[in-house]
Parts: structure tokens; C-alpha cells; sequence
């Protein structure tokens, strides 16, 4: 039986999502494609921003309160490890969809959109590219990469972060792109290489180049915002199909927001007639007072500034934080704090309770 013979209603009830999962073939996703996502229903423009999180598959399955406070929550996820390659691809000759099928069908079964991330990056690739030897070997792993993932995907994910992390951290020019194999076999073509064949496979997507650390004061970070936008100009210069600019907005708590330049970075990007997303927010606060009263309220205080310093110039088209709730998150890996408290960089605490941050975001949705 292929998706195609039910309804919208049917996936929102859940009813056809044990059928979903069965038959992800290729064929069966081209029915897929009939069925509109909550976003390309709706007309006209919004009342609030959407706001969505990460989400991790394995969590979803295990902790229900988890999965209630998603629902609950968010009108968008995207998939916090499970569309990257290393996920996807333990082997050469292998795709392995059932992690990301998994939310999928989650998201389906309650109305909610799910963005895809991510199909070009320098991180989380799996060990076996490491031998991919040359500039034609690398190009047919690339593109048949994103031609399998995006149209197996086409009409479900409706934008995809399809270029991720492009810049060195401190970049001298546009084409100080981050090593990897890409850049390496690639160099530069492997931006539009990815985007192209995105578009290709799904010409209906949203196309997203994601990039951090672009709001803070410093000449780095104002290296950063000039590299950015450059790259940008130098894809519409030659008609690479690019929609928007994602701003991951992992904050540090301890630098200061620019902004001025961040203002200058967002005008040039409506100039190109490029769309933002705030892709990844969270707050890190290893370096914060250890009171969680104050904490959270300077955690609340960098991402009102941000936000406030964005909506100014652009309405972004969604808020995503880089998970819900402090139960879950990237940040005690990368970021512990020394005093050996919890981090608590996002809106809902590890006890599921709304945090000031929650406040905040909520707020600069219904900015208009
Ligand atoms: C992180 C995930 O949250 C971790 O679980 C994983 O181990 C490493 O990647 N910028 C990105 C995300 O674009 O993909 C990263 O996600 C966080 C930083």
C-alpha cells in the first residue's frame, strides 16, 4: 500500500503511521509529496514566528513527558543528529532512515513541520569519507548523497540546512572555507555543488546556508559577518539557488552582541533577498553565576538582545532552539560548567518547566 492512498487526516491522527514507516521507499515518498506540511497550508503570512527545537529520535522513543512537552511546544523540529551523515551513512553503500523516519513520523502525526539538517558540513562524517580520494569521487558522493536524502524527503522536509559551518573561525575572505573533505576535493564547488543538487532533487525547498558566531563585538567576529556576506554575494553572482542565511545563535553569555554589525550583516542579507532563520538559539552559560535565579535571568537577557537586535531588521521565518529542555542538550559536552551545577541554556528547565528564556522567545514571535 503506498502513502498515496491516505489522507492528510489520517497521518495527523496517526492513524497510516505505522504504514508510513514500512513502506519509506522511494516510490511511496513521491506520494508523500501530495501531502501539504502544516507550513505550505497555511496562507498568508503568520501571526507568531514559528518556533521549533532539536530533537533526538532516541528520547522521543523513551521519555514521554519529553515527547508531550515537544508536542506541546513546538511547531517545527529538526532532527538534531539523525539526518547527519554519520547517521545516515555507516557505510558507503548504506542509508540507514530509520532514526530520521522515526521523527518524521512523530512530527507528522502532530501536525508539526520538521526542517532537515544538515548535508554539507566538515563535522560528523564518517570515518570511511576520509578515503574519498578525488575531486570526481568526492562529487559523486556528494550529490548522490543529497539527491537520495532530499528527494526521498521531497514535499516532507520543506528546508533544509543544506550547507553547514562553511567559514574558518576566522576567516581573511570569503574563501576561507573550514577544512573537510569537501573543501579539500572540492574546494569552493562544493557550496554550490550541494545547494545545486538540492535544488535539483527538491526544486520546492527552502535552502539554507547555517552559520555561527556572527552577532558578538570583536574583529573576529566582524571578519566573520564580512567572509559571510561575501560568500553570499559571490553565490547569487553566479544564480546558486540559496534562500536563506540560518543563524545558529548558539550565545555565549559572556561576550557582548554586536549590534550594530549584526544590524549591517542582516540588512545586506534582505538586501540579497535572502530570508533569516534563527536555527540553533541556546544560551551557554558555563561561564554564568552559579544562582540559578540570576543564571536564568542573564541566560533570558543575552537571548532578548539578540532577538530584539534581529527583529528590528528582519522577521525571521522561524525560532529554533538547539533542543527544549535542559533534560536534553549539546552543551554540558562542550561547555560544563566548572562548578559542576547543570548547564540550563534552553527555555524548558530538565523538569520540563518554563524558564524565563521561554518568556522571551515567546515574546519576539508575536513581534511582527
Ligand atoms: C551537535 C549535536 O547537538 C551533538 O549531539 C553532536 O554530538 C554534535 O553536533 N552546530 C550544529 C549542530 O550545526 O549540528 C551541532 O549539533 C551543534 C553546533
Amino acid at each position: 500500500m503506498s502513502i498515496g492512498t491516505h489522507s492528510r487526516r489520517d497521518f495527523l491522527a496517526g492513524t497510516a503511521s505505522a504504514t508510513a514507516l514500512t513502506v519509506f521507499g522511494t516510490a511511496a515518498l513521491s506520494g508523500v509529496s501530495a501531502f501539504a506540511t502544516p507550513s505550505n497550508q497555511s496562507s498568508g503570512r503568520e501571526k507568531l514566528i514559528p518556533y521549533g527545537a532539536a530533537v533526538r529520535s532516541d528520547v522521543l522513543a523513551s521519555d514521554s513527558s519529553y515527547r508531550d512537552a515537544v508536542i506541546d511546544n513546538c511547531k517545527m523540529v529538526v532532527q538534531e543528529s539523525e539526518l547527519k551523515w554519520l547517521e545516515l551513512r555507516p557505510s558507503k553503500d548504506e542509508y540507514r532512515f530509520e532514526k530520521a523516519d522515526a521523527i518524521i513520523d512523530f512530527a507528522r502525526q502532530n501536525a508539526i513541520e520538521v526542517r532537515g539538517h544538515t548535508l554539507a558540513w566538515y563535522g560528523a562524517l564518517p570515518a570511511w569519507t576520509e578515503a574519498i580520494g578525488s575531486r570526481v569521487e568526492a562529487e559523486r558522493e556528494l550529490t548522490d548523497h543529497i539527491e537520495t536524502v532530499v528527494s526521498r524527503y521531497r514535499g516532507v522536509i520543506p528546508s533544509w540546512d543544506v550547507v553547514n559551518e562553511p567559514l574558518v573561525d576566522w576567516p581573511e575572505s570569503a574563501s576561507s572555507l573550514r577544512p573537510s573533505i569537501w573543501a579539500r576535493r572540492l574546494g569552493a564547488d562544493y557550496l554550490s555543488l550541494a545547494l545545486r543538487t538540492a535544488a535539483a532533487a527538491d526544486p520546492n525547498a527552502r535552502l539554507v546556508l547555517n552559520e555561527y558566531d556572527v552577532e558578538y563585538v570583536g574583529p573576529r567576529f566582524a571578519a566573520r559577518r564580512k567572509a559571510l556576506i561575501d560568500l553570499l554575494r559571490s553565490l547569487r553572482d553566479r544564480d546558486v539557488p540559496l534562500h536563506a542565511v540560518g543563524l545558529q545563535a548558539h550565545l555565549f553569555a559572556s561576550r557582548s552582541i554586536d549590534r550594530d554589525g549584526l544590524q549591517a550583516l542582516l540588512a545586506e542579507i534582505k538586501a540579497l533577498k535572502l530570508d533569516v532563520w534563527i536555527t540553533e538559539l541556546d544560551v551557554i552559560d558555563y561561564e554564568l553565576p552559579g544562582k540559578i535565579g540570576e543564571r536564568d535571568a542573564l541566560v533570558a537577557g543575552m537571548a532578548s538582545q539578540f532577538l530584539l537586535a534581529v527583529s528590528e531588521v528582519v522577521r525571521p521565518k522561524a525560532i529554533l532552539t538547539w533542543g527544549l529542555s535542559d533534560r536534553y542538550s549539546w552543551v554540558p559536552t562542550y561547555f560544563k560548567r566548572r562548578d559542576g551545577m547543570p548547564n540550563r541554556p534552553l527555555p524548558l528547565d530538565a523538569e520540563l518547566k518554563r524558564k524565563p528564556l521561554f518568556d522571551v522567545i515567546e515574546k519576539f514571535r508575536r513581534r511582527t
